[in-house]
């Protein structure tokens, strides 16, 4: 059986990544982060004082510095990039050589028995003719952000030694914030700004915490041997909501004033339900649920800046 000690995380100190690092030291693993930092470092802050983190500032394009933060690491979690399809087509050129030029890097530094898990996304299903997505349901991704990850996807499998998740969206609190995800925005906007526009609002969308997201590594650390060389989808069949659902269950904790209106629409055309049976019938579920993410959303609004340069918008 394949035991991990040492991990690698690109893009650890984004949203997913310090939340990930946090779980990752407190399982006892040795950490080490290799980013770039365009959101700044302090969400790392509270892990240099344990002897288990290493931190490696640089870009996962640089052979050099991905070699250097590759010593002594028995498994990769990759999850540099840029991320979502707003960043993603604002520099089409850009995100394509991080997200496809870099994870290329980062296999090409791999040694060959060395695993990497890599967060992919639901994104790459884009407008579903089925409706419920499963694993085998032929990739239809619109946006660059998505035809970037499904490019990368199959640099991955080409390592042989892999496991893909294709994460529903994310949503909860994190040390980096993101205010660009759906749950986040519309709690954000429903506390602090007291109103609420939203379009396509029948659409439905799945959802997984972030702490779910670094659980869902720690499993496939865990669970190696049987989940090597596959993609799972990575949420809760529980999860999946309208756009409408998830304005109504803020509603329910918070005055505001909610309309909807067809003013916009995602570019991404995510309108669909996931089946994540695949990953469940591994025994992983997720924990936290969105009436829990949005409690704490709320209770966090206070210390969120929209200002924060730091923070997707
Ligand atoms: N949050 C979600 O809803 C979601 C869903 C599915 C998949 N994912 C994937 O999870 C991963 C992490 O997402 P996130 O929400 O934490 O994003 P994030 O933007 O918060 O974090 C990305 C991190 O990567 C770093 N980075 C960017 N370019 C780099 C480079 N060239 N070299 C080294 N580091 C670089 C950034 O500094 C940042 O810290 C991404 O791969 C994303 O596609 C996220």
């Amino acid at each position: 059986m394949k035991t991990f000690r040492n991990i690698l995380v690109t893009g650890g100190a984004g949203y997913v990544g310090s939340t990930l690092v946090s779980a990752l030291l407190r399982e006892g693993y040795g950490v080490t982060v290799l980013d770039t930092l365009a959101f700044g470092g302090l969400a790392l802050m509270p892990y240099f004082a344990d002897k288990k983190f290493r931190f490696v500032k640089g870009d996962i394009r640089d052979k050099k510095t991905v070699e250097r933060a590759m010593e002594g690491i028995d498994a990769v979690i990759h999850l540099a990039g840029i991320v979502g399809f707003p960043a993603c087509r604002k520099d089409p050129e850009g995100s394509r050589d991080i997200n496809v030029r870099g994870t290329q890097t980062v296999v090409d530094a791999l040694p060959k028995h060395v695993p990497v898990l890599f967060a992919s996304t639901g994104s790459n299903y884009g407008k579903m003719l089925e409706k419920v997505c499963t694993e085998l349901s032929t990739l239809n991704p619109l946006s660059d952000y998505a035809k970037q990850k499904v490019e990368a996807e199959e640099i991955i499998k080409k390592h042989g030694e892999f496991v893909i998740y294709r994460f529903a969206t994310a949503f909860g609190v994190s040390s980096r914030m993101r205010l660009d995800l759906l749950p986040n925005d519309f709690t954000y906007r429903a506390v602090r700004e007291k109103t609420l526009i939203v379009y396509e609002k029948n659409f439905m969308r799945t959802f997984i915490h972030v702490r779910d997201m670094a659980y869902a590594f720690i499993f496939a650390l865990q669970n190696y041997d049987r989940m090597r060389g596959e993609i799972y989808n990575v949420g809760s069949n529980n999860m999946n909501y309208s756009k409408e659902a998830i304005c109504h269950l803020i509603k329910n904790r918070v005055d505001y004033y909610l309309h909807f209106a067809d003013v916009g629409h995602d570019l991404d055309q995510r309108d669909y339900m996931v089946s994540y049976d695949k990953i469940h019938a591994l025994g992983f579920a997720p924990t936290v649920s969105m009436d829990e993410g949005i409690d704490e959303l709320i209770k966090a609004s206070e210390v969120i800046e929209i200002k924060n340069p730091y923070y997707n918008v």
